[in-house]
């Protein structure tokens, strides 16, 4: 069974009150549990991670290979625009990795257009609100299946 990591970077413990309208409704939670069940249905387990810390996110990646994991979903929020640290822990395991946004961050301010991380994963979802999260799990399940 593939185990996937789901990375959450900073505020997004906040979704569901924190800006609607850009962010939508749902909870984190809500998405993990959706997510999980998604997981299921596609043959594989899913560990989730939500810090707040560019530390804590850098050690839980640089873990991702002595844990077992075969791919990774990340949002790592506002530090994707500014996190090289992230951007070399994901080209140090170098696994497949799927960038995910729920807002279209290209319609949005312009220090949003740059991504550190997008260049060190295989591709990035964004736009789809939460919905965001499943594609980027099918897109990942996709690419580990076309590997073998
Ligand atoms: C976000 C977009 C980022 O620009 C922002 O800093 C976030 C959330 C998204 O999922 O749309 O915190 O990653």
């Amino acid at each position: 069974m593939k185990k996937i990591l789901l990375i959450n970077g900073p505020n997004l413990q906040l979704l569901g009150v924190r800006e609607p309208g850009i962010y939508g409704v749902k909870t984190l939670p809500e998405i993990v549990a959706d997510l999980r069940e998604y997981a299921v249905e596609l043959g594989c387990e899913l560990e989730d991670f939500q810090s707040n810390s560019e530390g804590a996110l850098v050690d839980k990646i640089g873990g991702s290979l002595a844990a077992g994991v075969d791919g990774i979903i990340i949002n790592p929020a506002a530090y994707t625009h500014t996190s090289v640290a992230l951007r070399d822990a994901l080209a140090a395991v170098a696994l497949p990795a799927v960038e995910v946004h729920l807002s279209n961050v290209q319609e949005r301010e312009d220090f949003r257009h740059k991504s550190y991380t997008a260049a060190k994963c295989v591709g990035v979802i964004a736009g789809f609100g939460a919905f965001s999260y499943r594609l980027a799990l099918q897109a990942l399940v996709n690419h580990l299946d076309s590997l073998k």
